[in-house]
């Protein structure tokens, strides 16, 4: 789009949303490009002019679309549950499924009391680990977040002051799975959405394997290497009583199930979405 210096907001929000097809994804570029700090910000600038400046930024985010940039990576953040994190390719784009695993381990962490030591391994851009620690009890509460790739967790460290004051509840450590913690660390609630795509899988989408880091998706043959991994390591690391809470793949629940029980695991319990997908995996340690 080129400008004279004259063109508003709201001809700009039509323009994009011609282009881009989507009135919906349109508003959120153009808020981005204008710099508003909420969607109300932008509606109150609907008859402003854009600067050259917004409207070449506006231009370069339409162009990465059009390349077929997944939209969160365009606008660089992202909602999840009441966090706004900033997402680029270095992390897994956080998915509204994934809300539900948080709100499992919230459940979870909630009742233990009065302190909760809870890990979100793998951690990403930070989704349930600083979800975790922004809605529970600021009194009380510790949350580890980890990640093998250290470039998430450079995206995480950067999304912990999206939290505010709740952020000196989070540790951050670099390292695969249980290692990554200190060997002291003991856990009530262990938290993870860890790579569970076959590898080979033709199940997943194009735009996800073209853009997303594949560190974040694949785990061997089957699917089921992190997931492995973290329920051998998890009954060292959890209290008695603690619990384990994994997102898995929409085929994996007899398998999960399995796992967790040859681990020692009571209460194992696989839960489902809306369209009766395996989605939830847990478990209490005993
Ligand atoms: C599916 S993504 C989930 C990201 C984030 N938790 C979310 O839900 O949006 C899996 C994450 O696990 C990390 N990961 C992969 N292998 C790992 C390992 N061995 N130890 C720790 N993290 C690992 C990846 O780097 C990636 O950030």
């Amino acid at each position: 789009m080129s400008t004279d210096g004259s063109i508003t907001w709201r001809q700009l929000w039509g323009e994009t949303s011609a282009l881009v097809g989507d009135r919906h994804e349109a508003r959120w570029l153009c808020e981005v490009a204008s710099a508003s700090v909420d969607g109300d910000e932008f509606l109150a600038r609907l008859d402003e002019a854009a600067t050259v400046r917004m409207v070449s930024h506006l231009d370069e985010m339409i162009a990465r679309c059009a390349r077929g940039e997944p939209l969160q990576y365009v606008l660089g953040e992202w909602s999840f549950r009441h966090v706004t994190l900033a997402v680029d390719q270095r992390v897994l784009i956080p998915r509204p499924e994934t809300e539900l695993v948080a709100e499992a381990a919230l459940v979870k962490a909630a009742a233990t009391g009065p302190t909760r030591v809870v890990a979100d391994l793998g951690t990403g851009s930070g989704a349930i680990g600083l979800a975790l620690a922004h809605e529970l009890p600021r009194d009380g509460t510790t949350v580890w977040i980890t990640d093998m790739s250290a470039d998430a967790l450079d995206v995480a460290r950067a999304n912990l002051a999206g939290i505010g004051p709740a952020a000196v509840n989070v540790r951050v450590a670099h390292g695969s799975w249980f290692a990554a913690l200190p060997p002291e660390v003991r856990l009530d609630v262990v938290v993870a959405n860890p790579p569970y795509v076959a590898e080979g899988s033709p199940d997943l989408a194009d735009d996800v394997r073209a853009w997303e880091p594949h560190g974040a998706l694949f785990a061997g043959p089957d699917g089921l290497d992190a997931i492995r991994a973290i329920v051998v390591g998890a009954p060292d690391r959890l209290v008695r009583g603690g619990w384990l809470v994994l997102e898995i793949g929409a085929d994996q629940g007899a398998a999960v199930a399995e796992l967790l029980q040859t681990a020692g695991f009571a209460d194992v319990e696989i839960r489902r979405d809306l369209a009766g997908r395996d989605r939830i995996a847990v478990g209490r340690s005993t």
